[in-house]
């Protein structure tokens, strides 16, 4: 049915697009200083090979077999009750959900991308005072930045797979690498370099809380753009013959990376000149912009480019999170491209505004639930509760549902035939216990002193079970 396919690389650039982004340089930065760094790093490091890698390769093959939109992929290839798991599609829904928050931050980017040409704060006081006063009063200045970041992603997406999304990667991805490794040299060369190495890879087990563990799992599906089809949208338009393993691994590895080197980066910056690293989500807009100050003229220099490569980031991942319903809307309801996306757009236009005005003293109380504003709960709503639910789904579909003859045949010439064995133990056995794991420790039934023991019986059950099979199946 789809005629545009993805060359190799530019599939690759394109799901390395979506999974580099506002979360490996801006949250993955201030989770790390949140729950006091060498610790949460090892954990998310065992997360995202254990469960984000098996549940990539199982999200692309849904993809790379089904040839569809997501609603149709699942439909096709459900041995029975396919009207039911077909329902699993609907996920795509998520990303409108992650956008309508996503796009204003991509604004705020926009925005400090121009106050790094005017005026740079000369202290953290005063970068505090300018980015809290963005938030809470200063709505038209976000409305329009968003506005901009709306228009950006759908110019994008009308263009469709080839000339709109693949082509966008083939020019920012590169460009970004080159932005942030080229910062990362520098950082190289400074003294605090050292104890951003130390503060990011030695752990302090103090720190290690069932929280932390939490949002470890949450942040390896949101960085990794799991959950919710994006990666099996776009592995719908994936070349007929590729290697789903080696593809995503490499995808895997450079989003890792990414994220690491992003993360030694700013902590390099925020020690050499003092700065705290327990910011919370200001560190990317409050602190750094001071440090850069600091810095002198290079600094401002650092803060265009910096900003700049956060801008291509966010947008490569944004248009990615917009394509899975804008794919089911063609796909399904047969409407043109252009309208899909206008109509799927103009849903996380609107709700984002709404998330905006979520942040504002003027606004706020009335868009305040419970203990957290919209804008909060559309993050802590999809990155702790959909995702998670998203890859829960999928590896039971992919390791319960689809027979298991239907799967290797899918990964005949991407795996040989131990790794395959591992990789569905994983899938079986330890990506399902872990997401159960994380959700019942949101709905707070259990003890938060059980959750990490269950964790590691959850990994040495696997193991166990796992190393049995792989004796078992080299046996016959
Ligand atoms: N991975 C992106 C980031 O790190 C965000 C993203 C894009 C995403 N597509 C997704 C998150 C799909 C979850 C699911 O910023």
């Amino acid at each position: 049915m789809k005629i545009a396919r993805f060359t190799r690389l530019g599939f690759i650039l394109a799901a390395a697009g979506s999974a580099v982004g506002l979360g490996n340089i801006w949250k993955f930065p201030y989770v790390t200083g949140e729950y006091g760094g060498g610790a949460f790093v090892l954990v998310y490091l065992i997360t995202v090979i254990g469960i984000g890698f098996t549940v990539m390769i199982a999200e692309m093959m849904i993809g790379y077999v089904g040839r569809l939109d997501a609603v149709g992929s699942f439909e096709k290839l459900a041995p029975v009750h396919k009207n039911r798991w077909k329902l699993l599609g609907f996920m795509g829904f998520t990303g409108l959900m992650i956008l309508t928050f996503y796009s204003v931050v991509i604004g705020w980017i926009f925005h400090y991308i121009v106050v790094t040409l005017t005026s740079l704060p000369s202290s953290v006081a005063e970068a505090e005072e300018s980015f809290v006063s963005l938030m809470t009063r200063d709505i038209g200045t976000q409305l329009f930045y968003h506005t901009l970041a709306f228009l950006v992603i759908v110019a994008i997406v009308v263009r469709g797979v080839k000339s709109g999304i693949e082509k966008m990667n083939y020019i920012l991805m590169p460009l970004l690498m080159l932005i942030i490794l080229g910062m990362f040299f520098y950082a190289m060369s400074l003294d605090a370099f050292t104890q951003a190495w130390d503060f990011m890879f030695v752990p302090d087990w103090s720190k290690m809380n069932s929280e932390a563990l939490v949002t470890a799992v949450g942040h390896a599906f949101f960085t990794l753009s799991l959950g919710m089809a994006s990666i099996l949208t776009y592995s719908a338009s994936l070349p007929k013959e590729i290697n789903l393993k080696r593809t995503s691994l490499i995808v895997v590895g450079l989003d890792t990376g990414i994220a690491l080197i992003a993360g030694l980066m700013l902590f390099t910056f925020l020690f050499q000149y003092g700065a705290a690293p327990a910011k919370g989500p200001g560190l990317v807009f409050i602190s750094l912009p001071a440090v850069f100050y600091e810095m002198g003229s290079i600094g401002i220099s650092l803060a265009l480019v910096f900003f700049i490569a956060l801008a291509f980031a966010g947008l490569t991942s944004a248009v990615s999170l917009l394509e899975p319903m804008v794919q089911y809307g063609i796909d399904r309801y047969t409407f043109s491209r252009t309208k899909s996306t206008l109509l799927m757009g103009s849903f996380f236009y609107v709700v984002g505004i709404l998330a905006l005005l979520a942040n504002s003293t003027e606004y706020g109380s009335y868009l305040t639930f419970g203990s957290k504003n919209l804008f909060d709960w559309m993050d802590f709503f999809t990155a702790s509760i959909l995702l998670p639910l998203g890859g829960l789904l999928m590896s039971i579909f992919v390791g319960y549902i689809m027979p298991r003859s239907q799967v290797r045949a899918a990964l005949k010439n991407s795996m040989s035939d131990v790794f395959f064995t591992f990789w569905y133990m994983c899938l079986r056995y330890l990506v399902p216990p872990a997401l159960i794991i994380v959700m019942i420790n949101l709905l707070g039934i259990v003890p938060s002193e059980y959750i990490i023991p269950m964790f590691v019986i959850a990994y040495a059950v696997t193991a166990f079970f796992g190393y049995g099979n792989y004796l078992k199946e080299k046996k016959i």
